[in-house]
């Protein structure tokens, strides 16, 4: 299989935390030193900004695989971020332990996306934001982006809808669920998508949860 991973590590939007820094705008009443919880370390680069942007904040950072980390080409903040190897949806973490997780171009690799929501609601403080950024589902080049991760890198690729994510965020009993776009960019291909632990959370089990297409074991 051709590797694409190689190639797109190299390239400078791999290494880019804009998305994390137009999400985390997008989250009322973060503390000033949060616990983040980031799926999908990747190249740690965004981990390392996370831990300068929040000084005496709190990053725990887990990735399937460590393979790809580049701890020698990070700059940390004052306190380093953790990083562990771990497998979404099985977060090793307590129940109400995060003031956020943050799932930037992860959510389309994840094998059991409504499972890794209701765990990330599990580990979500009430009051606690899940933030996700992705590639829009409605945009003309979800297939080509697909296709082009199903040949390259993953044959579980599926970029989700903002309809699809809220339904799936529903069924895990999170409120305030918001998609966003930047402005002027509205149904763009990039997608940032909020929800929020509600105080008394419950699972909503009334909400319909969806069916990836194509997935041997999708919920
Ligand atoms: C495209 S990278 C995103 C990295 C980082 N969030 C960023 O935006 O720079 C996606 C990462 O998700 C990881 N990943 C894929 N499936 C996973 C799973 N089931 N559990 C944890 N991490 C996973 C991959 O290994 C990869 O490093």
């Amino acid at each position: 299989m051709l590797n694409l991973k190689k190639v797109f590590a190299r390239l400078p939007v791999a290494r880019s935390t804009r998305a994390y820094e137009f999400g985390l705008d997008l989250l009322p009443g973060l503390p000033a030193a949060p616990r983040l919880l980031e799926i999908g370390t990747g190249q740690g680069y965004s981990a390392a900004w996370l831990s300068r942007r929040f000084p005496q904040g709190q990053v725990l950072s887990l990735d399937i695989q460590r393979t790809c980390l580049k701890r020698e080409n990070l700059a940390f903040g004052p306190r380093r971020p953790d990083f562990i190897q771990a497998t979404a949806p099985s977060l090793p973490l307590a129940a109400a332990s995060c003031d956020a997780v943050l799932l930037v171009m992860t959510f389309h690799c994840l094998p059991a996306p409504q499972q890794v929501i209701h765990e990330a609601a599990r580990v979500l403080r009430p009051g606690g934001w899940l933030l996700l950024a992705d590639v829009n589902g409605q945009h003309w080049l979800k297939t080509p982006f697909e296709w082009v991760e199903h040949i390259g890198i993953s044959p579980l690729t599926k970029a989700y809808t903002a309809g699809e994510i809220d339904a799936l965020c529903q069924h895990a009993g999170l409120s305030q669920r918001q998609a966003h776009w930047r402005p002027g960019k509205e149904g763009g291909f990039m997608m940032w998508f909020t929800a929020r632990k509600p105080e008394g959370h419950t699972i909503d089990a009334q909400a319909a949860p969806i069916t990836p297409p194509g997935r041997s074991q999708g919920l």
